[in-house]
C-alpha cells in the first residue's frame, strides 16, 4: 500500500514528510503546510452560462479552460495529487446533448493537453466506471493513462462516471467475493482492508482538501470514504472564474487551519490533568481508564 501512513490514512500528515516543494509556494504556504492531494467539485458551469443568457454547454467549454489553469496551477503549487470530479455517475441523466457536449470537451482536453500533461511530468490516472465512456474518450484516456503512468510530478485523477456510493458498493462486492472464496477472513475485516479495495488508495495519496466551488455546501456523493478527514472549503467562485488565484486562496486557507484527526491537538504525552486518587496499574493506561471509569462523563459526540 501506498501513501505515507497508509495504514489507516488517518493520522496527522503534518507530522510526515512534507510535499514537495515549489518556488511559488514557498513564498507564501510552508511545505509542510501544503495539502499532499486536493479534490475538487468544478460546480457551477451552468449557472454561470445561464447568469450570463447563454445555454449551460457554453458554461462548460469555459469550465474546461478552468481545468487547464487550475492543473497548470497545482502542479506549479507543489500538490503532490489533485482529484477533479469532472462526471459523476448521476450526470449520465442529464439531457443527451449536454452529456455528449461533456464528453466531447473530456476528449478535446485529452488530445490537447497531452504534451503538456507529459512534458510536466503529470500522471494521469482514473477512479469511476470508465468502462461506461465512449470510445472517443476511453481511447485518448488510456492511452495517457498508459504513457504517463511512470511519471512522477504530480497525479492529475479525473473522477469520471464516478459516485462515491457506487464505489463503495464496488469494493463491497469484491470484498465479499474475497471472503466467499476464503481469501480473506471477516474477522480481519478492518479500516484499513476495506480502504484497501477503493481504487483511490491504490493510486492517491489521502484527501486532505475538498473544494467545491459555485456557493453549494454539499459533497453530492464525491469520496465519500475519503473525505473522512478532508479540510472543506466552499467558495462562492462558479467553476469557469476559479483560476490560480483562488486555488492559492484555498491553499492559503488550508494551512491555517489545525488538523486534529479525532485527537486533541497536543502532543501524545500531554493528555492534562491525572486524577492522583486512581490507583495506577499500568502508568501507561492510567489517565486513559481514570477517564472511562471513574469520571464517567456522559459522551459529547466524537468531534475530530
Ligand atoms: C457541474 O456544473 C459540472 C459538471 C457536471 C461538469 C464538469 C466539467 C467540466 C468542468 C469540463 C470538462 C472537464 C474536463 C476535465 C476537461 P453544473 O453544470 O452542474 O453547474 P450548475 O450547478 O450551475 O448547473
Amino acid at each position: 500500500m501506498r501513501g505515507r501512513w497508509s495504514a489507516t490514512r488517518g493520522i496527522p500528515r503534518a507530522m510526515a514528510k512534507p510535499a514537495a516543494k515549489s518556488h511559488e509556494t514557498m513564498l507564501e504556504i510552508p511545505a509542510d503546510r501544503l495539502p499532499r492531494h486536493v479534490g475538487v467539485i468544478m460546480d457551477g458551469n451552468g449557472r454561470w452560462a445561464n447568469e450570463r443568457g447563454m445555454v449551460r454547454t457554453v458554461g462548460h467549454s469555459e469550465g474546461a479552460n478552468a481545468v487547464r489553469d487550475v492543473v497548470r496551477a497545482g502542479r506549479s503549487a507543489g500538490l503532490e495529487a489533485l482529484t477533479l470530479f469532472a462526471f459523476s455517475s448521476q450526470n449520465w441523466d442529464r439531457p443527451p446533448q449536454e452529456v455528449f457536449h461533456l464528453m466531447e470537451l473530456l476528449r478535446r482536453y485529452l488530445i490537447e493537453e497531452r504534451a503538456e500533461i507529459l512534458d510536466n511530468g503529470i500522471r494521469l490516472v482514473t477512479v469511476g466506471d470508465t468502462d461506461r465512456l465512449p470510445l472517443i474518450v476511453r481511447a485518448p484516456l488510456q492511452e495517457l493513462m498508459e504513457v504517463s503512468a511512470k511519471n512522477e510530478g504530480m497525479i492529475l485523477c479525473l473522477a469520471l462516471s464516478y459516485g462515491g456510493r457506487e464505489t463503495i458498493a464496488r469494493a463491497v462486492q469484491e470484498l465479499c467475493r474475497d471472503a466467499v472464496a476464503g481469501r480473506i477472513d471477516p474477522e480481519k475485516v478492518d479500516v484499513s482492508l476495506v480502504e484497501s479495495y477503493l481504487p483511490s488508495s491504490k493510486c492517491l495519496p489521502a484527501l486532505d482538501l475538498l473544494i467545491r466551488t459555485s456557493g453549494e455546501r454539499r459533497v453530492s456523493n464525491f469520496f465519500l470514504w475519503e473525505v473522512a478527514y478532508a479540510e472543506l472549503y466552499f467558495t462562492e467562485t462558479m467553476w469557469p472564474e476559479f483560476g490560480k488565484e483562488d486555488l492559492m486562496k484555498a491553499l492559503r486557507d488550508y494551512a491555517s487551519r489545525e488538523r486534529r484527526f479525532g485527537l486533541t491537538g497536543r502532543p501524545p504525552s500531554d493528555s492534562g490533568p491525572v486524577d492522583s486518587s486512581v490507583p495506577s496499574t499500568s502508568p501507561k493506561n492510567s489517565a486513559v481508564e481514570a477517564a472511562c471509569s471513574v469520571q464517567a462523563v456522559p459522551s459529547q459526540g466524537s468531534e475530530g
